[in-house]
């Protein structure tokens, strides 16, 4: 299947407000792929309807030819999508390295019995899951940082975070909701680098991002919204020269 994610003809209304209207599109399997457009635009709104965090008013989304529309966000997830959020989501009273274990385990669940009896077992899953959690840690070089407490860590870092964590789940489609945003030159030199090998190890990224830059070198696909509805779709060297979007940008500035 070419696609793993289509979405067709979505629509979601706060009261009069169409936050979506009438949104179709396609995210090809193991690429990196971008949302853009401008505040308020509804891309948030429309990843919040990927993943279940609302339900659409209209419209249907398939991923892996399993309908979503309706189902809430734990069996999304379990489906096989993770997310990151605008504003990072962690636990912050749970140290680095705990934040990221409990992604782990989700996939990597210690039978309850194996686990009561302490087996070898379950020894060796626990063993297990600590080192793929600082596998991930290490990816985000956060492993100097793994005892520490989440809520300490300043923004970049807590970006990288919540990104190690939705990565240990294992999924095949990554939402990022503005990974980028507040990080330092050399952050998203690092960040481009590490989002830029995920496709060849199987991934798919979705990718919320007003650092166009950014996403004219790594994003094979560019879809852009405005006032909810979509007004281009294609390569970002296309898309960097379509007048629709260029008059869609201008005007917000
Ligand atoms: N839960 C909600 N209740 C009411 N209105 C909402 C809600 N969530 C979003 N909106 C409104 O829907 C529109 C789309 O919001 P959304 O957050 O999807 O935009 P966005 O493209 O992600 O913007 P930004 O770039 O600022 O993050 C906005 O006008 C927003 O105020
Ligand atoms: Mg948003």
């Amino acid at each position: 299947m070419a696609y793993i994610l289509e979405v067709r003809r979505l629509s979601k209304r706060f009261g009069a407000l169409r936050a979506v209207e009438d949104l179709s599109f396609t995210v090809r399997k193991g690429t990196i792929s971008a949302l853009i457009g401008p505040n308020g635009s509804g891309k948030s709104t429309t990843f919040n309807l990927i993943t279940g965090h609302l339900k659409p008013d209209a419209g249907e989304i398939l991923f892996e030819g399993h309908h979503l529309e309706g189902l809430p966000a734990e069996a999304v997830a379990r489906l096989g999508i993770a997310r990151t959020f605008q504003t990072p989501q962690v636990f912050s009273h749970l140290t680095v390295l705990e934040n990221v274990l409990l992604a782990v385990y989700q996939h990597l669940r210690p039978g309850r019995l194996s686990a009561l009896l302490r087996t070898p077992s379950f020894f060796r899953k626990e063993k297990g899951a600590r080192e793929e959690a600082l596998y991930w840690l290490e990816r985000f070089f956060l492993a100097d940082e793994a005892a520490r407490r989440a809520s300490e860590l300043p923004l970049g870092k807590l970006r990288y975070l919540e990104l190690a964590r939705a990565l240990a789940l294992r999924p095949k489609l990554l939402l990022l909701d503005e990974a980028a945003s507040g990080l330092d030159p050399r952050e998203k030199e690092d960040l481009a680098r590490i989002l830029s090998q995920l496709p060849r190890e199987g991934l798919t990224l979705f990718w919320v991002e007003h650092d166009l830059n950014l996403l004219m070198e790594l994003a094979e696909e560019v879809i852009v919204l405005d006032q909810g509805r979509k007004i281009a779709q294609g390569p970002p060297a296309e898309i960097q020269k379509d007048p629709r979007v260029i008059q869609v940008y201008l005007g917000e500035e």
